[in-house]
């Protein structure tokens, strides 16, 4: 197929239809007088403003949360902006079906009206990015500029949001360190078109620097400074915020899933085809063929998933992983590799390890053998020898690698993500062998499919 075929075909599915529009907008005015109402008979300053890519109408069809910010006069004090502004959005809650406090920067109530996710977020009513003074206050300014510039061009940020999403790069969080949706809006503003922001893959890492906003221009030592701070944190690509020369809209892009984008982006234009978009289930396998064709081994840590927020839980699984690479390197297993993650109510770690065994003695380095404690060492070990001037000895180990990490646990020796030591303590630790809601995943790591840039 051509890729005008191919985009003619995905075009249908994820832009909204008329009814869908119709239905999300009905609702935003609804929800505008709702909130008029309410700041009004709480005697408020304060106007409500629709952000994020419902108003921008670059959301993909079937993927409509509300972004209702409730904006306060910039001489509001900050605590008088987190209590009025929690207060004002529960009570405006009050009238929709359901609702709960979550937290950011501020506590915000996140709503559900109509089986619509409805996020009421206080914040300042800025003017300029001089004003900004919370996290979230910049969205106001990020939605009028992408309306001023985006000159119809909606469906084009559908296709490379969804694109984006196909291949695993969409989202700025921080355990997926990919394309945020307000990025994809201005690489489609800077280049024209989806096509043309993928034809453009490569030449974006050699420019490094995209600049919407002009402010290299207007405010030359502002930018300056993000641009060397970027630069020196290694960004893959600075993107100046058109309405914030402070920021580098792209900070939270890292190389990996940058470096995904670069493949597939060549890929598409080379052989296009809508799974791209829309990826047919990965390949599955036998996990144990994988083991039997690398001749390596599984460790996998198995225990209850902690009630935490995937922002906080990934990063900390991770960093377990890692620890636990470190650790046993040291005590003579070669990590392959490792992948983590959570299935239903169940989190995990997996090791892929060279060996299941290890030999039976360490060889155990003393002091030399003149001093108090080289004769402490003579006395203490059995077979004792010298090479050069100092003492050796043999030092009887745990051979098998559920006993080592059961001994690394037990002594606090591997580093771990904090909220997670506990459950990792308690962790069922399991050999060349997984639970049957794990073996697909077992599966996709040690065959790396998980990761494969060239699989489709
Ligand atoms: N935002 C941002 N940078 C991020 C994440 C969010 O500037 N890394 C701001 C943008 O102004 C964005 C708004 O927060 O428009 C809402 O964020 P989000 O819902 O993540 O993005 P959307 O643009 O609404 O895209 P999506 O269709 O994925 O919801
Ligand atoms: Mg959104």
């Amino acid at each position: 197929m051509d890729v005008e075929a191919v985009l003619q075909e995905v075009l249908p599915r994820i832009r909204p239809t008329d009814e869908e529009r119709a239905f999300v907008e009905g609702l935003m005015r609804e929800l505008e007088g709702t909130a008029e109402e309410t700041v009004e008979s709480l005697g408020l300053d304060v106007r409500p403003y629709f952000v994020g890519s419902l108003a921008k109408n670059t959301y993909l069809a079937g993927d409509h949360d509300i972004d209702l910010f409730l904006a306060f006069p910039l001489d509001t004090p900050r605590d008088e902006l987190r209590e009025e502004g929690l207060r004002l959005g529960k009570t405006i809650a009050e009238r929709l079906d359901s609702y709960e406090i979550a937290y950011a920067e501020h506590p915000y109530v996140r709503a559900r009206y109509r089986g619509v996710s409805v996020d009421l977020v206080p914040c300042y009513d800025v003017e300029s990015w001089r004003d900004v003074k919370t996290a979230v206050d910049r969205s106001i300014l990020h939605n009028r500029w992408v309306l001023k510039n985006l000159e119809g061009r909606n469906d084009e940020v559908r296709l490379l949001k969804r694109f984006l999403k196909g291949i695993n790069a969409y989202g700025s969080e921080i355990y997926v360190r990919g394309f945020s949706g307000y990025l994809a809006e201005i690489l489609v503003i800077k280049y024209g078109s989806f096509l043309d922001v993928l034809k453009n893959a490569d030449f974006m890492l050699r420019q490094k620097i995209i600049d919407p906003g002009n402010w290299l221009k207007q405010e030359y030592e502002v930018a300056m400074r993000t641009v060397r701070r970027e630069a020196e944190a290694d960004r893959p690509l600075i993107v100046i915020d058109p309405v914030d020369p402070r920021r580098n809209v792209a900070a939270n892009l890292g190389w990996e899933r940058y470096g995904v984008f670069y493949f597939k982006a060549h890929q598409f234009l080379e052989n296009p085809s809508e799974a791209f978009f829309f990826p047919r289930g990965q390949k599955s396998g036998s996990y144990l063929s994988e083991l039997r064709r690398k001749g390596t081994h599984l460790v996998t840590l198995v225990f209850g998933t902690p009630d935490l927020v995937e922002d906080i839980l990934l990063p900390q699984l991770e960093r377990s992983a890692r620890g636990f690479e470190k650790v046993l390197s040291r005590e003579g297993f070669k990590v392959l590799g490792w992948n983590v993650g959570h299935e239903g109510s169940k989190a995990f770690i997996m090791l892929e390890v060279d060996r299941r065994e290890r030999e039976r003695v360490m060889i155990k380095p003393g002091p030399e053998f003149f001093t108090e404690r080289g004769r402490d060492f003579y006395l203490k070990n059995e077979r004792v020898w010298l090479r050069g001037r100092r003492l050796y000895a043999e030092k009887r180990v745990k051979e098998n690698i559920v006993d080592v990490i059961l001994e690394l646990l037990e002594k606090n020796q591997v580093a771990m993500g904090k909220n997670l030591r506990g459950a990792i303590r308690n962790a069922e630790i399991l050999l060349d062998y997984v639970p049957n809601e794990l073996e697909k995943e077992a599966y996709l790591f040690l065959s790396r499919e998980k990761w494969n840039l060239k699989q489709q």
